[in-house]
């Protein structure tokens, strides 16, 4: 989503190298990017585009540098993706950079301030530059800017620059959706919505709270409350970021590849998540609340839970989450690898009384979620960059996993995929790329999977929709009689992942001989035993990965990494944005 990123030195910076800055914010995901820098005459010059930060550069030239950037990547909200309506926007003196919605944009526009003020954009970020201004004219910039912000509802975060005689000053304000005030080591002052995108030579770092203003200019730092009153600004976080290290052009594929150390040396992180479910009374019950990915997780873990610590386990997302549950003896996972995604921060932030038994799982531990959440493990997977969630999804499977042999007091019995069996997974990617050329044919996909892998054919159905565009569903091969059937045909194929639970196995392989009947586009993912099984005549119909044999709760991971590695093809195949998909984000700060 929309990305801030704004700075402030007494020496001049090289745009070039705020644009380095700019640019991490591109994971995010936006469809418009802009910044304003100060001329030789000191007056604002803005450079904006509809295509990457990398055309920002074409358009600045090397040399160019200013004491004043006012940076963005805009996510649009509120008014279409184009120039018109990409940030900063300017009005005189001052030049504004927002995320957010000003949700009482209707109300406030017919408030008397805006009688016969035309707005030159579609953009709530406008009124509240125009409300700025307005105030500007009988107060200091910061009073405007608070005055300003006892009028504005939602959540919102801006920076907004008043350049003056001798005195260029930033007012930051940020309310539910992330903003860090960072310092870095040679006196630059910067505002960020991702403490990321400021790590290079960083002092330190201050997340602001909700309803906080810091107020900057050349010389001070002033930090103001929600209740106005001017605070010491001690929470400075010494900061020890590393930028993460890429080993290909593509953030997505360099993630799914990551996760071949990331899954064989997990088990470094049990210590740590033991001294943290420790302290956690045993629950009768467990609500697990996630979205998207973490969903998924959730739903893989409520069967770890129930098979392994006899916890009965309910999964939600956060919009459905059902308040007519008591929550006595009850423990709140909240699953969420940015831990900023306003449905979910929204939901624990709505009833802190009722949700106070919680644990969040998250992959930022600085971050709104934490904050709000009782205990707290981090994923420890390093930063994710590509929209789609790889490591961190694994990284949560791993993670729910180790809570629920910790809750059964059966820790001794963890055995991750060791790295020879993770390897073995990346020796299938040619037989992989193949199958994905084949399949991108396709508009629609099902991916079928029982127990375990039902949780893994719907992760792989978003997977598949979120970065090749191809409708897919993902279903427990169970069910396919009570309805999925009646779609199968030859243009309707097939991914369906067998188990080799004993329990399970006949009814298993019966459903794959009632989809073969029915539709020639079957690709299986099985066991290595179970393949071997297989009549050569079935055999012959399908295509077939086999994967290594494993016995334990890390079965899925393996159909996992497959699956991921076949989104990835089936997008490259198609030629598509990866690291980027069109109309994703992937940090959802809005609800
Ligand atoms: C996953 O590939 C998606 N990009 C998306 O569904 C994501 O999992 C969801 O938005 C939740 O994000 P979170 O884990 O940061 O809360």
């Amino acid at each position: 989503m929309c990305g801030i990123y704004s700075s402030l030195s007494t020496n001049k910076m090289l745009c070039s190298d705020f644009l380095i800055s700019l640019k991490e914010l591109e994971y995010r995901g936006y469809d418009s990017a802009g910044l304003v820098t100060l001329d030789k005459n000191k007056k604002y010059k803005s450079y904006k585009t509809l295509s990457k930060i990398d055309d920002l550069k074409l358009k600045i030239s090397k040399e160019e540098s200013s004491s004043l950037l006012i940076g963005h990547t805009r996510w649009a909200t509120h008014g279409k993706p184009n120039i018109k309506n990409c940030h900063p926007h300017i009005i005189e003196n001052l030049s504004i950079v927002h995320n957010g919605v000003v949700e009482n944009y209707d109300d406030l526009k017919k408030n008397k301030i805006f009688k016969n003020v035309k707005f030159k954009t579609d953009t709530d970020t406008e009124m509240i530059l125009l409300l700025i201004y307005n105030y500007c004219k009988s107060n200091s910039f910061i009073n405007a800017v608070k005055k300003t912000i006892k009028l504005i509802k939602g959540s919102n975060a801006f920076v907004c620059s008043n350049i003056g005689k001798g005195i260029n000053e930033l007012a930051a304000y940020k309310n539910n959706t992330p903003l860090y005030f960072g310092i870095k080591n040679n006196g630059e002052k910067v505002f960020s919505s991702d403490v990321n995108a400021m790590s290079n030579s960083l002092k330190g770092y201050y997340y602001l709270d909700n309803n906080d203003i810091v107020h900057i200019t050349n010389k001070n730092t002033a930090l103001y409350n929600k209740k106005n009153k001017r605070i010491v600004l001690k929470k400075i976080v010494d900061s020890n970021f590393k930028r993460p290290k890429i080993v290909s052009s593509c953030y997505t594929y360099s993630e799914i590849k990551d996760q071949k150390k990331i899954i064989s040396t997990y088990g470094k992180n049990i210590q740590k998540i033991y001294n943290v479910v420790r302290k956690i009374k045993k629950p009768n019950e467990i609500n697990i609340i996630g979205c998207g990915s973490s969903y998924n997780a959730g739903l893989l873990a409520k069967a770890f839970l129930e098979k392994n610590s006899n916890i009965p386990t309910s999964v939600y997302r956060p919009s459905e989450f059902n308040f007519f549950l008591n929550n006595k003896n009850k423990l709140f996972i909240f699953i969420s690898q940015s831990g900023e995604t306003a449905d979910i921060c929204s939901l624990i932030e709505s009833k802190k009384e009722f949700f106070s038994n919680s644990l969040s799982i998250v992959n930022n531990d600085d971050s709104r979620l934490v904050r709000e959440s009782k205990y707290n493990i981090n994923l420890n997977v390093g930063l994710e960059r590509g929209v789609a969630a790889t490591k961190t999804f694994s990284s949560q499977i791993l993670v729910l996993n180790i809570i629920s042999k910790i809750l059964s007091k059966d820790n001794n019995n963890l055995v991750f995929p060791s790295s020879s069996v993770i390897n073995k997974l990346f020796s299938y990617e040619k037989e992989i790329i193949k199958l994905s050329k084949k399949y991108s044919k396709f508009k629609n996909l099902f991916v079928l999977g029982r127990n375990y892998n039902f949780p893994i054919a719907c992760e792989a159905a978003l997977k598949i929709k979120e970065i090749s565009y191809i409708h897919a569903e993902g279903a427990p091969s169970s069910e396919i009689k009570h309805g999925p059937i009646a779609l199968f045909d030859n243009k309707f194929p097939v991914i369906f992942l067998v188990s080799n639970k004993k329990e399970t196995i006949h009814s298993e392989i019966s459903s794959l001989n009632e989809v073969i009947s029915r539709t020639n586009n079957i690709f299986l993912i099985a066991p290595d035993t179970v393949v071997k099984k297989l009549e050569p005549k079935t055999l012959s119909k399908i295509d077939v990965i086999a994967v290594p044999d494993f016995q334990n709760d890390m079965a899925p991971i393996l159909y996992l990494i497959i699956l991921q590695l076949f989104s990835y093809h089936l997008a490259k195949s198609k030629k598509l944005n990866i690291d980027q998909p069109r109309n994703l984000a992937k940090v959802v700060t809005v609800e």
